[in-house]
């Protein structure tokens, strides 16, 4: 798939086909992450991939119960490695590149997912404590996106964006 067609056409899926991704699909998509972009090279996220049902109703619940979550056939956890940034970059290092990091490597995951013909959505509000007791993450690892993939059983317009002039400055604020 062309860049720009993925780029524009990648919309956020939340209605799935009741249909299993095989193991090695799953892995393409977080091997996009792992070539994304990241502070000093320092890779400090990682990912739990989420298949079990039950697992996957307790994050919906976790997520202020959206349903299509627990109807995902899978549910990637990222999180960012906080600890990892602790010795490097100081405060910047743990407050944001490693946030940063966690979301280059999901934005990356989202386009290959739109790239392998399947949807996703990035989930952000969740209760972190609750998903954190739910996956047994540890203290020094914040989960940042909760992304949901399956074959998209829906195909939403895409929402309206800003002019380009919304966006730029040109020299000064
Ligand atoms: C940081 C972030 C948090 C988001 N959180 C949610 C969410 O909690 N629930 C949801 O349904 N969509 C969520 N989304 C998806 C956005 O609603 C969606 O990207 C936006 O409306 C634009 O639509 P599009 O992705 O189809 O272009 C989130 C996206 C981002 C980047």
């Amino acid at each position: 798939m062309d860049l720009y067609e993925a780029i524009m056409n990648r919309r956020s899926i939340r209605k799935y086909k009741d249909k299993e991704i095989d193991e090695d699909i799953i892995n393409k998509i977080i091997e996009a992450g792992i070539w994304a972009p990241s502070a000093g090279n320092l890779q400090s996220w990682e990912v739990i991939a989420v298949k079990d049902h039950q697992t996957k109703d307790k994050l919906a619940v976790a997520c202020y119960i959206r349903e299509f979550i627990a109807e995902a056939p899978v549910v990637l956890v990222i999180c960012a490695h906080k600890s990892k940034y602790e010795r490097t970059y100081g405060e910047r290092g743990h407050e944001l590149y490693c946030i940063q990091d966690a979301a280059c490597a999901a934005q990356n995951m989202l386009l290959m997912i739109h790239n392998l013909g399947l949807g996703a959505c990035w989930n952000g509000s969740f209760d972190e404590d609750s998903v954190s007791d739910l996956l047994g993450i540890p203290e020094g690892v914040q989960p940042v996106a909760i992304i949901t993939v399956g074959y998209p059983d829906e195909k939403p317009l895409p929402p309206p964006r800003l002019e380009i002039e919304e966006f730029i400055h040109n020299e000064k604020y």
